[in-house]
């Protein structure tokens, strides 16, 4: 049987890595192979990818370049990674997918509906069984990650605030659409408490 395909979205600073560690725990608990993995990157060569993307010394970097380039890092990841492990029965959980894509280039960059058919190339429609996007706003976002110690802001951090507001408004715009797949979750309301959501979803998804 084929493995469950989990995304985990939200803005910078909601906790997606608690969360995602707190999944595999869990889903380890229930004696469920789980992989981790995250966009961009995932891979050597989207690795590589993910090192250009993200350098804040690439200022001149055009918004089609980094939409191509992401899309680029996704196609490797999904056809050397994500796709023969589900096929062998493995669930992947991944730190991000297109919706990401959607929200940061087709809203945050405004390029609009190119952003989904690029990534159609890149993916041939393949998105997760389930996504759980944790919903913070991006000033509460960004407010956490320069409280945490050592947190050196990468360059789509670096964006001005409309840029951000562009994102989250791309994100409701995807829960809107995608209401079935995607859970959104009120990220400010705790680890514990944000974490039951999740659980609640696993169950039902995996049946347990
Ligand atoms: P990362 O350090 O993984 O940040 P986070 O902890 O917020 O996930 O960096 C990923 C950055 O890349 C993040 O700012 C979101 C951005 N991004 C896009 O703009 N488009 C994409 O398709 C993906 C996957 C990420």
């Amino acid at each position: 049987m084929r493995g469950f395909f989990i995304s985990v979205e939200g803005s910078d600073g909601s906790g997606k890595s608690t969360q995602i560690k707190k999944i595999e725990v869990y889903l380890k608990s229930k004696n469920q192979e789980v992989l981790l993995t995250r966009e961009p990157g995932g891979t050597a060569i989207s690795e590589k990818i993910r090192a250009l993307l993200l350098d804040p010394s690439n200022k001149g970097m055009t918004a089609k370049t980094e939409m191509l380039l992401y899309a680029a890092a996704r196609a490797q990841h999904l056809e050397e990674f994500i796709r023969p492990n589900l096929e062998q029965g493995k669930n992947v959980l991944t730190d991000r997918f297109t919706d990401s894509s959607i929200a940061y280039q087709g809203f945050g960059r405004e390029l609009g509906d190119i952003v989904a058919e690029v990534n159609y190339i890149a993916t041939g429609g393949v998105l997760p069984d389930i996504t759980f996007f944790l919903e913070l706003s991006p000033e509460a976002g960004i407010a956490r990650k320069k409280t945490e110690e050592n947190h050196k802001m990468d360059r789509l951090e670096l964006e001005e605030q409309e840029f951000h507001e562009r994102v989250y408004n791309g994100y409701k715009v995807l829960c809107h659409i995608h209401g079935r797949r995607i859970c959104r979750i009120d990220a400010s309301k705790g680890i514990d408490a944000v974490f039951a959501e999740i659980q609640e979803n696993l169950d039902r998804l995996f049946g347990f």
